[in-house]
């Protein structure tokens, strides 16, 4: 797997803007689409201020770019603070021109009996799309990418997930308090994420040192859901001097 080590997350976060930027201008002068895959939480922040940046002061236009989140809480109102369509908004889509209709996030108010329908949708539009160009990734504690917590297969597409113990109190801090982290997700799957053309794996700091080592020098296993990355074939893992620290 190819790993590149950068000093700081924000020299780290300007290659992968870059490399994104260069995609898109290549399509957007053949008239074609970008599909991009794209996450939230704190790992991205810095390629979307980034990619914010290229826009106001170097032109960069995404009226030809689709996006496709890979996940949110469920259930989750739009609004809350903890959304991530709320995040997008605040973090990315609110600053660049990309037309509403081509952004896609999982909606989290979808009545729990019409949920398999919805991601059996979702899968059908990212085909339709012409299928992920990129899809960006940040690593959890647990081994997830997008929500897919130990356990999840190879094969699995988007779906409701139950979210790991070590991943809610992760994200006891937003919600004020454990109890109030919903219990569950509706998350692309590993093999979603796997359909993808490239993926980029970022992460930074000490935290993430375990399971990065575990996730690119381990062996293939469910038990960390990053390892089947070690499968694709067009993968980068993106890493901070920090959160490379473990690797031998
Ligand atoms: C977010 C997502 C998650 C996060 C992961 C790391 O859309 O899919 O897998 O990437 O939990 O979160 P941060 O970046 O906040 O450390």
């Amino acid at each position: 797997i190819d790993a590149s080590i950068y000093s700081t997350a924000s020299k780290a976060s300007k290659v992968v803007a870059s490399e994104i930027a260069n995609l898109i201008r290549a399509r957007n002068q053949t008239g074609q689409n970008t599909v991009l895959g794209l996450a939230t939480g704190s790992t991205p922040l810095q390629v979307y201020s980034e990619l914010v940046r290229l826009h106001e002061e170097e032109g960069l236009s995404f009226k030809r770019v689709i996006t496709f989140n890979l996940d949110e809480y469920y259930p989750m109102h739009p609004e809350e603070i903890q959304s991530y369509v709320r995040f997008m908004n605040e973090n990315l889509f609110d600053k660049i021109d990309i037309p509403q209709k081509n952004i896609h996030i999982p909606d989290g108010t979808i009545p729990k009996e019409k949920v398999y329908e919805y991601c059996k949708e979702y899968e059908r539009k990212i085909d339709e799309a012409g299928g992920l160009d990129i899809q960006i990734l940040g690593i959890g504690r647990t081994g997830h990418i997008g929500f897919n917590e130990p356990g999840s297969l190879a094969k699995t597409r988007t779906r409701l997930v139950t979210l790991d113990e070590i991943t809610r109190s992760d994200a006891a801090a937003a919600f004020y308090g454990e109890e109030r982290v919903p219990r569950q997700a509706i998350t692309m799957g590993v093999g979603t994420i796997l359909k993808a053309k490239k993926i980029y794996l970022m992460a930074w700091g000490e935290p993430k040192a375990k399971v990065i080592k575990k996730s690119l020098e381990g062996e293939v296993t469910e038990q960390i859901p990053a390892t089947f990355l070690q499968n694709h074939e067009n993968t980068k893992v993106i890493l901070d001097e920090a959160a490379a620290s473990e690797l031998t």
